[in-house]
C-alpha cells in the first residue's frame, strides 16, 4: 500500500511518501480500515519533530484521526462487519495510509449524515472537546468563552455548547474565521488580534465575565483568563504551546477553578462517555466537522506544515487516500 513513513523524527520533510508498505494485520480486538481520508492534527506535528511525551518506535506512520471502510475484522471483533464505515480517534498502525488498524475501543460507527472527509475530522477536535465540556461541567443557560473558536477543535466546542443551549462567545483572527465561527451558532465573536477585544468580551457578558473558558492558546491568553473569568468560574486549558507568566491572586481572588484536558490520557471510564455522546450529536445532525483543506496523502508534508503555521483557521485540515 502507499503510506507515509517516518524514519527519524524532525521537521515536516522526514514525511516520505512510499510506496509498497506492507498492509498491516489485524489482532483478535481490531479492526483493517481501508482509509478514505486522515485528519492532520497539530499532535502529529509534535511526534514528528521528537518533542511529544510519548514516542512511537522509529520508523512509524503517522496519524490517529481517520476515516473508511472495514475490510476486515479480528476475531474477538462483535461490533463492526466488512463494509461498515468507520471512523477512528486512535489507530494502531498510523492513519496516513490507505489502510490502517485500530482497536476497536478507539473506533465508532460514522452517520450516514456526515461524508468521509467530515469523519476524519472527527476524532481528536470531538474527543477534546467533549473532554473539556464534561470536565468543566458546563450547563445550559452558561456563557462559554471558546478562545479560539475558528479551529477544529474550537469550532467542536462552539457546536457542542450551541447544542446544549450554552451562549457561546468565540474568538478567531480573521474575517472568515469570525464568520464561520458565528454561522456555528456563537452568540457573539471577537477578533483575538485586535487591541481592546477582551473589554469587548467582559461587555458583552455584563462586566462579570464568563462562567467558563475553554482556551486553546494558554501560552497567550492564561494572564487574561484569569482576569476576565467570572468570580467561581472555570477555565479548562486545551491548547498551550509554551510558558508564561501568571499572577496567582487570580485564582485565589476569583475561586475560579483552573484545569487542562490530554485527550491521550482520558481515563478508561471517560472514553465511553465520549463515544456516546459523539454518536447523539451525528444522530441529531448538529456534529458537522467542517474542513478547511484536503491534500493528497503525498502532500502530508505541506498538510503538516500548514496546520502549524496557518493564521485564519477555518475548522480541519485532511489527507486524501
Ligand atoms: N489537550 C488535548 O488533548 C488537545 C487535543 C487536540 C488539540 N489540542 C491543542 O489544541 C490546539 C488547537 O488544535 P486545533 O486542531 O484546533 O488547531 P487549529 O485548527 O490550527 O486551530 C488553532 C486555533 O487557535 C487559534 N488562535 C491563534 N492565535 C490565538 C490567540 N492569540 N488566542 C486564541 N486563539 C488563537 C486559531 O485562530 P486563528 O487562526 O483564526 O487566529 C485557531 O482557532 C493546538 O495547540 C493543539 O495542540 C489539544
Amino acid at each position: 500500500m502507499k503510506a507515509i513513513r517516518v524514519s527519524e523524527f524532525g521537521g515536516p520533510e522526514v514525511l516520505k511518501f512510499e510506496s509498497g508498505v506492507p498492509v498491516p494485520t489485524v489482532n483478535d480486538n481490531q479492526v483493517l480500515i481501508k482509509v478514505a481520508a486522515a485528519g492532520v492534527n497539530p499532535v502529529d506535528t509534535y511526534i514528528r519533530s521528537g518533542t511529544f511525551s510519548a514516542l512511537p518506535t522509529l520508523p512509524y506512520t503517522p496519524g490517529k484521526d481517520t476515516s473508511g471502510t472495514v475490510e476486515q475484522i479480528g476475531a474477538k471483533v462483535t461490533e463492526f462487519k466488512k463494509g461498515d464505515r468507520v471512523y477512528t480517534i486512535r489507530t494502531a498502525s498510523g492513519g496516513y495510509a490507505e489502510y490502517t488498524t485500530a482497536d476497536t475501543d478507539f473506533v465508532g460507527h460514522l452517520s450516514d449524515k456526515l461524508t468521509f472527509e467530515q469523519g476524519a475530522g472527527l476524532g481528536t477536535p470531538y474527543y477534546t472537546a467533549f473532554r473539556a465540556f464534561f470536565k468543566a461541567q458546563i450547563k445550559a443557560g452558561e456563557t462559554v468563552l471558546v478562545h479560539g473558536a475558528s479551529g477544529a477543535v474550537g469550532l467542536a466546542c462552539t457546536q457542542i455548547g450551541v447544542s446544549m443551549g450554552v451562549q457561546i462567545i468565540g474568538t478567531a483572527g480573521t474575517e472568515a474565521g469570525m464568520e464561520l465561527v458565528r454561522k456555528n451558532g456563537a452568540t457573539a465573536v471577537f477578533n483575538h488580534r485586535e487591541d481592546g477585544y477582551r473589554e469587548k468580551i467582559m461587555a458583552e457578558t455584563g462586566g462579570a465575565g464568563p462562567d467558563v473558558i475553554l482556551e486553546i492558546a494558554a501560552h497567550i491568553n492564561l494572564s487574561y483568563d484569569l482576569e476576565m473569568i467570572k468570580k467561581y468560574g472555570r477555565i479548562v486549558i486545551v491548547g498551550s504551546r509554551g510558558s508564561l507568566e501568571i499572577i496567582p491572586f487570580w485564582i485565589m481572588g476569583k475561586q475560579c477553578t483552573l484545569t487542562g484536558v490530554a485527550l491521550w490520557l482520558s481515563p478508561k471510564e471517560a472514553w465511553p462517555e465520549m463515544h456516546a455522546a459523539v454518536q447523539k450529536g451525528m444522530a441529531e445532525g448538529w456534529l458537522q466537522p467542517y474542513i478547511r483543506q484536503q491534500y493528497p496523502l503525498s502532500d502530508a508534508k505541506q498538510a503538516q506544515t500548514d496546520v502549524m503555521s496557518s493564521r485564519g483557521a477555518q475548522g480541519k485540515i485532511i489527507l486524501k487516500t
